[in-house]
């Protein structure tokens, strides 16, 4: 994988789980459990002695996993980790001579960073990913939110004190590449071999971060007098109507289409805090992005498109 297509991959994925494990025997077994909860990915952080063969071990037996090292403090210990498989680096703090070592030999390096100076010190040295560590100690989506300001060109990985409680607030930021932490792969959990509740998170931290939310239904009708008759049905409730061009709202959760469109009875609309990063994740449930109704936003972003297959005679709509 190419360095873009390794950030890329983080995106998609939305979560890293940063691990610390202390017995390496446990690393095909917990790698197991990440890929059943839909993470093919892992930070092994160099905070034991079974780091290093923990990242060989997972290296080997799943090529198809995404294997990087977490806690690297110095070049020595980067060399290290890429012998052993790792695919990337991840520090802490941001060290110069570790950065340095990293681009030089082709190595994807996401150092540490919590102020303007250590972000401005990544860009000096070509980064422009960086890690937000330790993100909710140093002011969490609010301090990521001042960063947008100088340093729109910068992407992040947050990492410190994320959990399922704060994941899609970070999810929604803009300028957030992918969060990381440690909620879904406790040590207690590794070391006692409960793999069940490590894929139970994974999957419950995957499904949190597309932030999924329906926000209308919308139903079919032959033309436009058929859907102001339904409307006026609606209106006998005390609920507001609104004629669009295309379609009428009853209130904000309904709505009457002025001709058939998309799905057999209608569609149902679903929010989602990155479309390219949900339709990956619906890829792996069975849908697929209907072509020709994607639409994007003056960065490229997707902003709507529809999903198939139909659910009960609805197309799903996925709006940003
Ligand atoms: C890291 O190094 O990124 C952190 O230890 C992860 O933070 P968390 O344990 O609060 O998730």
């Amino acid at each position: 994988m190419t360095k873009d297509e390794i950030f890329n991959f983080f995106h998609d994925l939305g979560i890293v789980p940063v691990i610390k494990i202390d017995d390496a025997d446990k690393a095909i077994p917990l790698a197991k459990a990440l890929i059943e909860g839909g993470m093919p990915c892992a930070e092994i952080t160099f905070r034991t002695a079974a780091a290093e063969e923990a990242i060989r071990k997972m290296s080997e037996a799943f090529p198809e996993m995404l294997i990087g090292a977490g806690t690297v403090i110095n070049p020595e210990l980067a060399q290290k980790a890429v012998k052993a498989g790792a695919k990337f680096i991840v520090s802490a703090g941001l060290n110069p001579d570790t950065v340095k070592w990293c681009v030089a030999n082709d190595i994807p390096v996401v150092p540490g960073v919590c102020t303007p100076s250590e972000i401005e010190t990544g860009l000096s040295l070509g980064l422009n990913v960086l890690k937000f560590f330790p993100a909710e100690a140093s002011g969490g989506v609010g301090m990521l939110k001042n960063f947008q300001g100088p340093f729109s060109q910068v992407r992040f990985m947050t990492t410190g004190g994320i959990n399922p409680s704060n994941l899609s607030d970070y999810a929604k930021a803009p300028n957030v590449l992918a969060v990381g932490g440690s909620w879904m792969v406790k040590d207690a959990l590794i070391n006692e071999g409960n793999w069940a509740e490590i894929t139970r998170l994974c999957k419950e931290a995957t499904t949190l971060m597309q932030g999924f939310e329906i926000v209308h239904v919308g139903f079919n009708n032959k033309n436009e007098e058929e859907a102001t008759k339904v409307a006026e049905e609606f209106e006998k409730f005390g609920f507001s109507t609104k004629k669009g061009s295309s379609s009428t709202f009853v209130n904000k959760e309904i709505e009457l289409m002025h001709k058939m469109f998309y799905g057999t009875h209608g569609h149902i609309a679903i929010r989602a805090n990155d479309l390219e990063r949900a339709v990956f994740y619906l890829e792996k449930k069975g849908f697929s992005v209907v072509k020709g109704t994607e639409k994007f936003d003056a960065k490229g972003k997707m902003k709507v498109c529809y999903i198939e297959p139909e659910v009960a005679g609805f197309a799903i709509h996925l709006v940003k």
